[in-house]
């Protein structure tokens, strides 16, 4: 009997796909990954580029073609294809040309693999995750997006430079929009099991005026990459490649990605970026961390963006 091994398509061959494919080879995430993409010459030679170093990764094929078909019967579909971030563009401002993407994409992908999981990575994501879950017609778990994954891993490396602490005993997320309106919430993180507000109290370090800097340097990390190198490109390869290992794997490993909302503190119909659990099936349940009344506001405010941009596009 033939033992199939895990296949992961990522589609979009740009700094983005390429970062995520490599990250997901060296990781030894999947024995089997394909990129897709419309430009051949690119495609062919960021794979051929992965492919020549195969030796100094787990074993594992990278192949590459601009024939959707390669991406058949994938078991995770990670799409990152898209327009680019300009320098002084926000995530929001790409929504209209995102969405008709996504109505040309999404369709062939799923009928190639119509069982397999799709993480959405193409900016704004919490608008483009809506609409490839609507032009898909696939059920919610199947299809979500990287949600605040990245920005919440900025977060605890901000937090843990400033307090000399490994970034994985910082627990703390960056919830709502991967975008200019998400929320650090505070009031639940902990630094090696000891609240942050706790923390504070008893070192004097991460103050209120520390605590605002670091959530506005978050906010900034993107805009202060891209005007530096023109994309972001290495962490969300990464971070994509956390939540590939969460499904893979079937880890139910809790993870800020963006999901259709029905009800959680009072939002829904959107996707948006809260605590939930990831694995073998998908996005599964949301968990609801205590919030003050603060955080909840602001998410509440965070919600009402995205679904507001989603209106104006007709969903
Ligand atoms: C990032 O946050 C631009 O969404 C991309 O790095």
């Amino acid at each position: 009997m033939r033992v199939r091994s895990p296949k992961v398509a990522v589609v979009g061959a740009g700094a983005v796909g390429s970062s995520l494919a490599y990250a997901a080879l060296i990781k030894g995430v999947a024995r089997h990954v394909v990129l897709h993409d419309i430009n051949i010459g690119k495609v062919r030679a960021e794979a051929l580029d992965m492919a020549h170093g195969s030796q100094f990764f787990p074993q594992a094929t990278v192949e590459g073609s601009d024939d959707v078909e390669i991406t058949r019967d994938s078991d995770v579909v990670v799409v990152t294809a898209g327009a680019k971030q300009r320098p002084g563009e926000t995530r929001m401002d790409l929504a209209q040309s995102t969405v008709n993407l996504m109505r040309k994409v999404i369709p062939p992908l799923v009928e190639r693999s119509p069982n397999a999981i799709f993480i959405l990575v193409t900016n704004p994501v919490d608008v483009t995750t809506y609409a490839a879950l609507k032009i898909s017609g696939l059920p919610p778990n199947q299809l979500f997006g990287s949600g605040t994954v990245l920005d919440s891993s900025r977060l605890r490396f901000l937090v843990a430079q400033r307090c000399g602490v490994a970034v994985r005993n910082v627990h703390a997320y960056i919830l709502g929009e991967h975008g200019d309106s998400q929320i650090p919430i505070w009031s639940s993180a902990t630094i090696g099991g000891v609240p942050l507000l706790e923390w504070e109290r008893q070192t004097g370090m991460l103050g209120e005026s520390v605590r605002d800097g670091i959530a506005e340097e978050v906010v900034n990390a993107a805009y202060e990459v891209i005007a530096g190198k023109g994309a972001t490109n290495h962490a969300i390869g990464l971070a994509g490649t956390e939540i590939i290992e969460a499904v893979l794997r079937d880890e139910h490993r809790v993870m800020p990605v963006s999901a259709l909302l029905d009800d959680w503190y009072g939002i829904k119909d959107v996707c948006m970026a809260v605590p939930s659990v990831v694995d073998r099936r998908g996005v599964g349940r949301n968990l609801r961390q205590p919030l003050q009344d603060g955080e909840l506001g602001a998410l509440h405010d965070s919600a009402q963006i995205i679904r507001a941009t989603l209106t104006e596009l007709g969903f």
